[in-house]
């Protein structure tokens, strides 16, 4: 992907105001806070259910699972539209936990840019620093957000310094706080010189903004104390002279982020940011494919799905295939071609996910974010086209790294189970094998909490006890090669060969002197440790 490229193209306006990110952070540091917020000024929800208590805010998202609940952790991502101003914001909700990188990894590939929150007080975190890793590694333009400013917090030039050592990209202010802690006042825009004014008594009111023509206006003395005032004056100088200016290039290629300092909770340096996002954040973006990239403003519709999540709503037992739009003004009812299949789907009751609710899309451009039910045709890493044979590329998957063996509690239920362990092998939650020889599956995952996470959502949706227990093998490789090589390979190892939910063929072991005795014994083989999702 190309981010430099997409400020050249001239991109119809339904498709140039659009905005596609995603927030990223380490617990704690506001995520939610600043979610519910963007959805309050984008009109997504209405300020009496923001009043209520935050966990009747956070259930207004996608936090629809019991474990989500109990644990406060966020298992589940979704995506959410919302206009402001001109704009209108896509934005794709991240699991925090590091347990879900996977997941993470691949809700990355739907964004074009990523909010980075970092709590005033501990800079940047474990979780931070690995996140901000996956958006480098696309080269993700990142808009920074420092807050809870109305706390004591670190010295202003320590936190950037800290941003620029641990995570080597230039950082530029976009805004620059006054006074600290319970002197915190507001800020001073530098991007717009102005004076952002916060106010403590009513959090949900956006801050004062007075236009300030240059530090050496009077009206500044008319708003912030005069030992602040001098602090503010000699911070900006030193500033200028020791950071960079804002180079909208370089934050479009992702070596600049600029920062805002504010207070979520209070409402506080919101708006600037998400000023900030329409203004100066990429549009949509060229999409890597196969054999050819996409462009956003291609006639023809294309998309690709990077995330499936089952029973969204426990009443239906649909799935909902999220997929980000890559080109083109699609209609609902068109009907389009799933490449991988060949087939034609008529695509009739797409979703859009505003805020709270889901509701039928009518309508959705290049960057848009929509959820396609199905019954499992749909997953992770599939085009749809108008009939052209392209396949978006770059969707990662990740080796399995700790396995398990699963039964269900009531062996009368084993086809209970393996219907609940394909769906969420196809949701991309857990890689699932099913062995040649044997009863019972073993089920792979990259964090240790996935086997929580899966227990309790067999349980919860599918009403089946089940338990994990040890595997006899440690290490999964999938196999490909000429298939009389392939097949002969598998006659003598049977017991070592298990299928993936695609029926894939994958080698089990414990031993890497095994898979290295393979790979010297069958040279036509390969044995990798991912499956491409393409
Ligand atoms: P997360 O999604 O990144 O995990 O963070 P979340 O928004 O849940 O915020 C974590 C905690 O930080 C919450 O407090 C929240 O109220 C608080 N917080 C968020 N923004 C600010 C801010 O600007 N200033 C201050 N002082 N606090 C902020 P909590 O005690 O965990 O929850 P609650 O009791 O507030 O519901």
């Amino acid at each position: 992907m190309s981010n430099a490229s997409h400020t050249a193209l001239d991109l119809p306006d339904e498709i140039a105001r659009r905005r596609t990110f995603a927030i990223i952070s380490h617990p704690d540091a506001g995520k939610t806070t600043l979610t519910e917020k963007f959805l309050l000024y984008g009109g997504a929800i209405q300020m009496a259910g923001q009043v209520r208590a935050k966990g009747e805010a956070r259930r207004t998202r996608s936090d629809f699972m019991q474990m989500e609940k109990d644990r406060g952790i966020s298992v589940s991502a979704s995506a959410m539209s919302f206009d402001f101003g001109k704009y209108r914001f896509n934005l794709v909700d991240t699991p925090g936990h590091s347990d879900f990188s996977e997941d993470t990894y691949r809700t990355l590939t739907a964004v074009d840019a990523a909010i980075m929150v970092i709590d005033g007080a501990k800079g940047v975190e474990s979780q931070t620093q690995k996140l901000f890793e996956v958006c480098r590694m696309r080269d993700l333009p990142i808009l920074t957000f420092c807050n809870k400013m109305d706390r004591e917090s670190r010295d202003t030039f320590e936190i950037i310094d800290e941003i620029q050592e641990n995570l080597a990209i230039d950082v530029t202010p976009a805004s620059w706080p006054i006074g600290v802690g319970r002197d915190f006042v507001g800020c001073y825009d530098i991007l717009n010189d102005r004076l952002e004014l916060m106010d403590r008594a009513d959090r949900n009111k956006v801050a004062e903004s007075v236009k300030i023509d240059g530090l050496d206006d009077p009206r500044l003395a008319e708003h912030v104390p005069a030992e602040l005032l001098e602090q503010l004056k000699e911070e900006l100088e030193m500033a200028r002279e020791l950071l960079p200016a804002f180079d909208r290039d370089a934050f479009l290629e992702g070596s600049m982020t600029p920062i805002w300092f504010g207070s979520a909770i209070n409402s506080f340096g919101v708006k600037e940011l998400m000023d900030g996002m329409g203004d100066y954040g990429p549009l949509p973006q060229v999409q890597t494919a196969q054999p050819r990239s996409i462009s956003p403003d291609e006639k023809k519709v294309m998309g690709f799905v990077f995330k499936v999540q089952a029973n969204m709503d426990p009443k239906h037992r649909d799935r909902v295939a999220f997929v980000r739009m890559a080109s083109g003004h699609f209609k609902r009812g068109m009907k389009l071609t799933h490449v991988r299949s060949k087939k034609q789907m008529a695509i009739s009751n797409p979703v859009l996910f505003l805020a709270s609710d889901r509701e039928l899309a009518e309508e959705a451009w290049a960057g848009d974010i929509i959820g396609i039910p199905n019954h499992g045709q749909l997953r992770i890493g599939d085009t749809l086209t108008e009939g052209e044979d392209i396949r978006v590329t770059g969707i990662p998957s990740f080796a399995p790294e700790l396995l398990q063996s699963v039964r269900a509690g009531d062996p009368m239920k084993s086809k209970h189970l393996e219907k609940a362990l394909m769906q969420f092998a196809e949701e991309g939650a857990a890689k699932v094998f099913k062995p040649a020889i044997g009863s019972g599956f073993i089920v792979g995952v990259v964090g240790a909490l996935q086997f929580e996470v899966l227990a309790s959502r067999i349980e919860l949706e599918y009403g089946l006890p089940v338990r994990f227990g040890q595997s006899q093998f440690t290490s999964a490789r999938w196999v490909t090669g000429p298939k009389d090589k392939v097949d002969a390979f598998v006659s003598i190892n049977q017991q070592h060969i298990s299928h993936d939910h695609n029926g894939d063929i994958v080698y089990m072991t414990r031993l890497q002197w095994d898979i290295d005795r393979v790979q010297r014994d069958y040279p036509e083989l390969t044995l990798s440790a991912t499956r491409e999702l393409m």
